[in-house]
């Protein structure tokens, strides 16, 4: 019988203690990017059902066995979406300040819900949803809290584009509908499907956007209980920002809620650069931005602004009596804004990155991907086998490889994965398949990004 069977579970002993030390190392090591993290394969089911077997005993494998399974089998055989050549989806790019205070958060126990358990996590909160609403032009008297992703925001905002058309016109009995694009991210169609919402399809502009004049001429056609619209502020895909000014003016002359969601593109509100493509954003009436995806925060944050957060606390405060407590406050309890209630203080390392490394660093990062896209345009149009499929607007590349179908584009995406070069895959737009290269991350170059134009020069994949 091993000695480890005498773990305790809440009690710090000397094992405790000596793994204390190495795990700790083991995370700076993280931090540092010290390791060689890769991108490469899945590793099959099979393999995983192996290498985790017999993980959960009757006695306990103990610290260092069952660390070794983390870091050997389970963390081993996921995808570093840090890495600086990782392109596809929105990657992900924490700061340093962020993940190290994370780190001190997870071992506190803060439960940031109310005010009563968690003031100062709350205020705090408070402080880095402020500087994002100022950055929107949002009035101060807009408030919201952090959710855990851009779908869940979202969610909450239709949820409250609904109940506030409800409470103003009464429930008809009817569907209510939003209005929204094609290009509109998908978590806003799941979102009106979980809720029973249904969306009243827009046609986007050339450039995948929807407009002011495209929305007015559907309402103008449409019977439909439209409650509200979803615009967007950066298309996932195409990093390209919807005409939020005419969506807003159509928006308050009809009296729909406005939901912006700028969970991508928001960070670039930051940016004299970009700033002026989300003129109209100032007008919604919930707004999302992610802290976790262009604004270094580790997973998972996404902020939710309302422009009349007493809306929300009205829609989604749970009461009960063993609750009660909560809301002997004059202070808007983070856990009454949105559908949670037990809640990480996920702001907290976001609010500790614009803390301890101030706004200007936080927007030359920002900045950095701006520039990248910039320079792969440029280097995409120089290049005699690729053609621009957009100008980005943001830090998103779309682009074709010409003579290439969609097999052989599919195909290099496959080698550069197998070959722990990069992270890329093919996307499509308007039935064209087309390569796509997102930007989030400080640490890539633009000679990542040549090694990549370089290698699209090789015909070797064949179809
Ligand atoms: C514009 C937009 N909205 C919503 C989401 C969903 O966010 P999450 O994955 O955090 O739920 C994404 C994700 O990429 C997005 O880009």
């Amino acid at each position: 019988v091993a000695d480890h069977n005498h773990l305790h579970l809440h009690h710090f002993d000397q094992d405790a203690e000596h793994f204390a030390e190495q795990v700790l190392a083991y995370a700076v090591s993280k931090v540092r990017h010290e390791q060689d993290d890769g991108l490469f394969d899945a590793p099959s089911v099979a393999e995983l059902d192996r290498g985790l077997s017999g993980s959960i005993t009757q006695e306990g494998l103990g610290l260092e066995r069952a660390f070794g399974i983390y870091r050997d089998v389970i963390a081993a055989s996921c995808l570093c979406i840090e890495h600086p050549r990782f392109f596809a989806f929105v990657p992900y790019s924490p700061a340093v300040p962020a993940v190290l205070l994370d780190m001190a958060l997870s071992a506190s126990g803060i439960f940031g819900t109310s005010w009563l358990e968690a003031a100062g996590s709350a205020a705090a909160e408070n402080q880095a949803l402020r500087w994002l609403s100022d950055l929107a032009g949002m009035p101060s008297s807009s408030g919201g809290t952090f959710l855990s992703g851009g779908t869940i925001a979202n969610v909450n905002g239709l949820a409250l584009a609904r109940h506030n058309w409800r409470a103003r016109h009464g429930d008809s009995g009817r569907r209510v509908a939003v209005a929204a694009s094609a290009e509109v991210h998908s978590s806003v169609r799941t979102s009106a499907k979980a809720l029973e919402i249904d969306i009243l399809d827009v046609q986007p502009d050339e450039r995948g956007r929807l407009t002011g004049v495209n929305l007015a001429a559907v309402l103008e056609a449409s019977d439909a209980e439209v409650c509200g619209v979803a615009a967007t502020g950066g298309i996932t895909n195409l990093g390209i920002v919807d005409d939020l000014a005419g969506i807003a003016e159509v928006a308050r002359a009809r009296g729909l809620w406005l939901h912006v969601d700028a969970a991508y593109g928001g960070a670039a509100l930051i940016s004299e650069q970009t700033r002026a493509l989300f003129t109209g954003i100032e007008q919604a009436d919930s707004l999302v931005i992610d802290p976790h995806k262009w604004l270094f925060a580790p997973l998972d944050c996404s902020a939710l602004i309302y422009r009349n957060p007493a809306l929300a606390v009205g829609a989604f405060t749970q009461t009960a009596a063993y609750l009660d407590a909560f809301h002997e406050t004059d202070e808007t309890n983070p856990g009454d804004l949105a559908v949670h209630l037990t809640r990480r203080a996920r702001g907290l390392p976001f609010w500790f990155t614009l803390c301890a490394g101030g706004t200007v660093a936080m927007k030359a990062a920002v900045e950095h991907s701006l520039m990248l896209a910039r320079q792969s345009a440029r280097m995409v149009e120089r290049t005699s086998y690729l053609e621009l499929a957009i100008e980005p607007e943001l830090s998103v590349v779309v682009f074709r490889r010409l003579g290439w179908s969609a097999s052989q584009c599919r195909a290099w995406c496959a080698r550069l994965l197998t070959d722990g070069v990069a992270m890329v895959l093919p996307t499509n737009w308007r039935g064209e398949t087309l390569l796509r290269f997102c930007f989030v991350n400080p640490r890539t170059t633009i000679e990542d990004v040549q090694m990549l134009i370089d290698s699209l020069a090789n015909d070797r994949e064949r179809d």
